[in-house]
């Protein structure tokens, strides 16, 4: 597997093995207090957890949907550690029958949390055993066929399914519409991440005010503006740039170590990668700037469409380097620049892409 494929970039959002070591759940905020940026998750969250504990009841069920590595996960164990209630993990493609729904469900203590990441991909046999679940703790289950059949029904304690999707229109309205909230988690400002990076490298020891003085403010000012939005980014990029200033530099980091230490892994001063320009390459090169498909674009580079969509798309349309219209996919002005192409779109295209 290149260093450039999707599923092993540096910049990508993706969770790798790497990043579930002890050091990273030691990075993980805890409590909602903890949690850095998503202001308006927070507060609602603080605000339903408030009521349901006072009521003793279980949470509302909640679909948190963004692309990946903005804290789906996270916020879900904190609901579980703000609620006193276990969280029981679990994803849609692990459940592929109904009585695996069934066992994990009957499974639930009162007020228990049932995450189920990536529950686009929840099998649609299984998923209609899932809505009499959620609206009235019950699942219905036929035995036998024919003359025989017998409908079995289990009562469950009351729980709590948080559902998380990097793409919430994949999800049938159906149920969709059976979540009492929906969060749709935002990229990152730079000063959230930077806030993020302070607290982590406070925990690494690198922080400034340590005796080695090992990393300031500017430099990992540096690092936020290059993590595309994504504190799984930031995390890693930071612990990138200590392992390089470890073997390279005697700990100390400064503008160069962090320079040669993303270069090294083909990342740009805006957080892009090889993956990304050789995306935008293909656009301009290939199909001249676009309109353009995304089928067209995956074909031309090899990589699955469903992946660019999901890992590449969203930071590109969200600083401007990529508009999506009805023709298709088409670059900016500003992309063209970044990337010193000589192509530019005309006048039209670019207030088109603009709006
Ligand atoms: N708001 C936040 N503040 C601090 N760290 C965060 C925050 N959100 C996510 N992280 C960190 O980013 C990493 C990825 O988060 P995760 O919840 O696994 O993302 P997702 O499930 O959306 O892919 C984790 O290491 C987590 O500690
Ligand atoms: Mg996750």
């Amino acid at each position: 597997m290149s260093k450039d494929d999707a599923s092993n970039r540096m910049v990508s959002g993706e969770g790798r093995p790497e990043d579930d070591g002890a050091l990273d759940r030691a990075l993980r905020p805890q409590s909602l207090d903890d949690l850095i940026g998503q202001d308006k998750v927070r507060d609602n969250l603080r605000t339903m957890i408030h009521a349901a504990r006072a009521r003793g009841e279980a949470l509302d069920h909640i679909l948190i949907y963004g692309p990946p590595g903005l804290g789906k996960t996270t916020l879900s164990h904190i609901v579980g550690n703000e609620m006193g209630s276990a969280v029981r993990v679990t994803s849609g493609p692990a459940i592929e029958r109904a009585g695996d729904l069934a066992a994990i469900l009957t499974n639930l203590h009162a007020n228990d949390i049932l995450f189920i990441d990536e529950i686009h991909r929840l099998p649609v046999a299984v998923e209609e055993y899932i809505y009499p679940a959620m609206e009235d703790f019950k699942i219905d289950f036929t035995l036998d066929s024919g003359m025989h059949a017998k409908v079995i029904t289990y009562h469950l304690k009351p729980f709590t399914l948080i559902g998380a999707t990097t793409r919430a229109g994949l999800l049938t309205g159906a149920l969709r519409s059976r979540f009492g909230l929906t969060h749709h988690l935002q990229f990152y400002s730079e000063a959230d991440l930077l806030a993020i990076l302070r607290r982590a490298a406070d925990k690494l020891a690198m922080q400034s005010t340590s005796p080695q003085r090992a990393i300031d403010d500017k430099s990992l000012k540096e690092i936020a503006q290059r993590s595309r939005g994504t504190p799984r980014v930031t995390l890693r990029l930071l612990r990138r740039v200590r392992d390089f200033a470890q073997v390279r530099a005697k700990s100390k980091v400064d503008h160069r170590v962090i320079e040669d230490a993303l270069a090294l892994e083909g990342v740009d001063e805006l957080g892009l990668d090889n993956l990304d320009r050789s995306y935008l390459r293909t656009i301009a090169n290939v199909y001249q700037g676009g309109p353009v498909g995304l089928e067209a674009i995956a074909a031309t580079l090899g990589e699955d469409s469903l992946t660019l969509e999901d890992v590449v798309e969203p930071y590109l349309l969200q600083i401007g380097f990529l508009a999506r219209t009805r023709q298709g996919r088409r670059l900016t002005a500003k992309a063209a620049e970044h990337l010193n192409l000589e192509w530019r779109p005309s006048e039209s295209e670019t207030l088109f892409a603009a709006e």
